[in-house]
């Protein structure tokens, strides 16, 4: 019985110290000025395009992120794989998540 009520107390802790790593955010304040910015700006990745080439009319059109939670590593994964650019942008990561946000 001990036993039972020590590991579920233990249970308990670890899936307080998953859950808080996953909600943690490192990300410094984000502007949604500048996201909206930086959703037209081909020098954030490293092949000529940008959000709005894929997501058009600024997140509004084709692809549209309209309502969309703007999820900090579909972010990141957008500026890898679709700009080939740095995914590791703290700054600008948090200003596109402001900026997605306010759509
Ligand atoms: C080459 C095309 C392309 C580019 C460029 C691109 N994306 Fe995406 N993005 C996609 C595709 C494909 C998906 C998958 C969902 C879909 O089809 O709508 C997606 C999904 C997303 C989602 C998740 C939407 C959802 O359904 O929850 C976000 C947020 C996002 N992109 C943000 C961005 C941001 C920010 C940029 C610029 C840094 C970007 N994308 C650039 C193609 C692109």
């Amino acid at each position: 019985m001990r036993e039972k009520i020590l590991a579920l107390y233990f249970l308990l802790f670890l899936s307080i110290v998953t859950f808080a790593g996953c909600s943690a955010s490192t990300l410094p304040a984000g502007d949604a000025a500048r996201g909206k910015a930086l959703f037209a700006d081909t020098t954030l990745g490293t092949n000529g395009k940008t959000c709005n080439t894929c997501h058009t009319e600024m997140g509004r059109g084709e692809k549209s992120l309209v309502g969309k939670k703007p999820y900090e590593h579909t972010i990141r994964d957008c500026i890898q794989a679709a700009l080939q650019g740095d995914p590791g942008q703290e700054q600008a990561v948090a200003d596109l998540k402001a900026y997605i946000g306010s759509l």
